[in-house]
């Protein structure tokens, strides 16, 4: 006996939008079911014309349908949504700007929504990635130890803010450009990480020209506009220094918290003071400190301390914030960010690739849900 049409439909439930991460049927993507003697033919709307994941959602279709299909031949026609289901899906997957326009603090732009992460009970961990200067690896570190916080299980953003100079991107290898579903932007994915920078609307080579007010509303658009889909945790690799952008980060991010990188050899003093100005400046929490280009390790296996020492532990010290982790300077993680090879996706194993999952590791722990203790519970 062949299979009805609601057996082929219960069968594509469990079939996600590879971009949505939503069933297929539940997003109205599946129509005309058609079961015949010679097998099963449907149609699948995208949802936007020149879906760059057609052939992905196209062998996910024909996977869940053939075991059902008489001699398994499954038969998929291609179609496009129209204006208005486009604007239901974006309802549906990101509520009505509409309805929280104004009412909230922190809103986003005039006619848009509220920022939900400025939302009391908003369940995303906002890790700001900042330092006292400028080439010291928090690019790499934002996108290392985002991958590393998604190899764990949890559901990771990353918030390009480096709007002059940004590189995560290229870093992550997610250099596809955002579709966008009725003005809801869908961040590109890589390693099980997404992100918004500057750089997909910026062509190839130019120079972002912006100045203040439209930089603000492109960040406020980052955290609004972008369908984030409540990430466990938001990375933002922030632009260097402790500028205007870092406040209204910190005033759209309330329940951020910063973690500062460093380098061995920076006067810790120096640098201490830089960020706990920056901290102090826009109301969060240092949580901790990250040295970076700790050491080399030679062919000899020695460990030379190119840049001198100590400065992670002394800055840690200062701040009253453990040091989280050091970190060697190694070629590959040079070549991996320029590439889209993250040496923390592809080299889990490595010296390197082992710390920053053990980072990974301890913001992970730090930020578990807390057991609530109920007194009405309490029982003597
Ligand atoms: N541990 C390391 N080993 C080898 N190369 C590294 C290491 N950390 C960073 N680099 C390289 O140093 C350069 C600067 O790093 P990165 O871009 O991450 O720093 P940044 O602090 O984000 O810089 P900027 O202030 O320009 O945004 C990059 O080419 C990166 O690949
Ligand atoms: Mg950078």
């Amino acid at each position: 006996m062949s299979a009805t049409t609601e057996q082929i439909i219960e069968a594509l439930r469990p079939v996600e939008d590879p971009e949505l991460h939503r069933s297929i049927v539940d997003l109205g993507m599946v129509r005309d079911v058609n079961v015949t003697a010679n097998g099963v033919s449907l149609t699948v709307v995208l949802t936007v014309p020149g879906c760059p994941l057609r052939n992905e959602i196209q062998n996910r279709v024909t996977n869940a349908v053939a075991p059902l299909a008489p001699g398994g031949n499954v038969s998929i026609d291609f179609g496009v949504m129209t204006d208005a289901e486009r604007q239901n899906v974006r309802v549906m997957l990101n509520g009505d700007p509409s309805a929280t326009a104004g009412s909230a603090q922190a809103h986003g732009h005039a006619e848009g929504r509220a920022i939900p992460f400025a939302a009391k009970d908003s369940k995303t961990k906002p890790l700001l990635i900042s330092s006292g200067k400028g080439g010291v690896g928090k690019s790499s570190v934002t996108t290392n130890l985002a991958v590393a916080l998604a190899a764990r299980g949890h559901k990771v953003g990353i918030v390009d803010a480096d709007i002059y100079g940004f590189s995560i991107p290229r870093m992550l290898g997610a250099d596809r450009d955002p579709v966008v579903i009725d003005n809801m932007l869908l961040p590109p994915e890589a390693h099980g990480v997404r992100c918004i920078s500057i750089g997909y609307f910026v062509p190839d080579g130019e120079a972002v020209i912006w100045r203040g007010p439209m930089l603000h509303k492109a960040l406020e658009q980052f955290l609004t506009d972008v369908f984030w889909d409540e990430p466990d945790f938001l990375l933002i690799d922030m632009p260097p220094g402790t500028g205007d952008i870092a406040l209204s980060l910190s005033q759209y991010l309330p329940k951020g918290e910063v973690y500062v990188v460093t380098t061995p050899q920076q006067a810790a003093q120096k640098v201490a003071r830089l960020s706990a100005a920056m901290a102090t400046k826009v109301g969060l929490p240092v949580k901790g400190i990250i040295e970076n280009m700790s050491w080399f390790t030679g062919d000899d296996g020695k460990r030379y301390e190119l840049f001198g020492s100590g400065g992670g532990a002394e800055l840690a010290e200062e701040l009253g914030v453990p040091l989280l982790g050091q970190l060697p300077l190694v070629q590959a993680l040079r070549e991996g960010g320029d590439d889209g090879k993250p040496i923390a996706a592809v080299a889990p194993e490595s010296e390197l690739g082992r710390a920053f999952h053990e980072i990974a590791r301890k913001i992970a722990e730090d930020n578990k849900p807390r057991k609530k203790f109920l007194r009405a519970l309490r029982v003597n």
